[in-house]
């Protein structure tokens, strides 16, 4: 039965098939690096397709409030302007970075400011007060910059940077691209090569970018399946004009979406599609999944397609280890997916799900459980009993816990359940789509603020 729940709360209906062709927003995490890179690039960088949600709006305003001159476009769709420092100094805001929920927001930052003299205290919201900071804090410090914590490794955090920092040799303890950019930012301002060597190839957007820019920084395989990258310090780097694609990671929602409701073809324009983001498509693609790439094409180093979707069955997979960090985000929809499938989908070495914005592993088993659908949680697997294309019993309240893919994935099972389902938080979502209930209304979903 449904719980008494405020304004914030969001229903979705079952519905039959989606149409349509969609554009989804820019890509989260090339947004974030558009921005901090033209704010220290020399010149003036442009960057189109700009995600406009609440993570990257937060990355802008702490620029700002260290000095980066970013001009907003006038209509929504439109161009930011940044004009870098080049080679003056970032300077020490006069409030707290308050970084809302955005956690590539703080650990890139913390990387940035690090390589100036500055002195800044970064704060978030619950979510990522919560979240470890310690792993980007430790080889920040190496390198030279200082960190003051009120409890543990966790936010409010005072970060001083300094102008002399240390080129590090680095083996990261988990698969973060948020980690390894961290250093590379701070790398930047140190004199010599850092080196950074990743156990799992994670997403390369900031070494694409950087390269993009002028910086000397070559990445290599090694046989164990570990990447090298390594950074020649105290780069010049100019503005670029750069074309944000739209977010994989955005797109999985209506992708999944169509997969599950019956009679569903909808296409996704000009979806980001770098190898290193695009697990989630392997995996459908090997539980049966009809999408089709279309009009592939390139821009400024990064892949894009038009996604094709079509509904039909789907059969339970396990999930590849080595494929967890192109997929990191994907989970939550991913189980989605696997609870319509025949048979169980098996997904293990999830233990970096625990500390993303939610719990999401715990969240997920959950949500599903609520649903009516057999999971089996372990300390860093789930496994997910399909239904086997039978709608799932549905008619639950799933809270979100201030996680955005938490809230989007659970709507999109409503779209296939017998009852509807319902989340108690749908603000949350505006952090990286904000659009998201009108595209999918858009395409046939029945999403709105409850009762609907
Ligand atoms: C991101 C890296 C990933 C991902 C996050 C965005 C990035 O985090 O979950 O949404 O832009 O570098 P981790 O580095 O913590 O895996």
């Amino acid at each position: 039965m449904f719980t008494v729940i405020g304004m914030k709360a969001f229903v979705s209906k079952p519905v039959s098939g989606l149409k349509g062709v969609a554009q989804v927003p820019g890509d989260k995490s090339i947004s974030h690096r558009a921005l901090m890179f033209g704010a220290i690039a020399g010149g003036e960088t442009s960057v189109t397709g700009l995600l406009q949600g609440e993570d990257v709006l937060r990355t802008a305003a702490a620029l700002t409030a260290m000095g980066a001159d970013i001009t907003p476009p006038t209509d929504p769709g439109g161009i930011w302007r940044i004009k870098g420092i080049g080679e003056k100094s970032l300077r020490t805001p006069k409030e707290n970075l308050y970084l809302g929920n955005s956690g590539t927001s703080a650990r890139l930052l913390m990387g940035l400011v690090a390589g100036y003299p500055v002195a800044a205290v970064f704060t978030g919201d619950e979510s990522l007060s919560r979240r470890p900071m310690g792993r980007v804090v430790k080889p920040l410090t190496q390198m030279g910059a200082k960190f003051e914590a009120e409890a543990g490794d966790k936010l409010p955090i005072r970060v001083t940077g300094s102008a002399a920092l240390q080129p590090i040799h680095y083996r990261l303890p988990v698969a973060s691209a948020q980690l390894k950019s961290a250093i590379l930012l701070a790398g930047l301002h140190a004199n010599g090569k850092t080196i950074v060597v990743e156990p799992q190839p994670t997403r390369d957007h900031t070494e694409k970018m950087l390269a993009f820019m002028g910086a000397q920084v070559a990445s290599e395989m090694q046989e164990d399946g570990s990447c090298i990258i390594t950074l020649e310090g105290r780069p010049q780097l100019a503005g670029r004009n750069i074309i944000v694609p739209a977010d994989p990671s955005s797109a999985a929602f209506l992708v999944v979406a169509a997969l599950i409701t019956k009679e569903s073809d909808i296409t996704v324009r000009n979806v980001l599609i770098n190898p290193r983001r695009t697990g989630l498509y392997d995996t459908l693609q090997e539980m049966g999944a009809d999408i089709a790439f279309e009009n592939r094409r390139s821009n400024g180093g990064e892949e894009t397609a038009d996604i094709r979707v079509r509904s039909g069955p789907l059969k339970g997979v396990i999930v590849p280890k080595g494929r967890v960090p192109s997929m990191i985000d994907e989970f939550p929809i991913l189980a989605v997916a696997a609870a319509f499938a025949a048979g169980k989908t098996v997904m293990t070495d999830l233990a970096e799900l625990r500390v993303k914005e939610s719990d999401r592993l715990a969240a997920i088993a959950k949500g599903l459980t609520a649903a009516g659908v057999k999971v089996e949680m372990g300390e860093d697997s789930l496994t997910v009993h399909g239904s086997g294309g039978k709608a799932p019993q549905g008619g639950c309240t799933v809270e979100t816990q201030l996680d955005h893919r938490i809230a989007m994935s659970f709507l999109v099972l409503g779209m296939a359940t017998q009852q509807p389902v319902a989340i108690d938080d749908a603000e949350t979502i505006a952090t990286s789509f904000p659009d998201f209930a009108a595209l999918m209304n858009s395409l046939g979903a029945q999403i709105g603020p409850k009762p609907l």
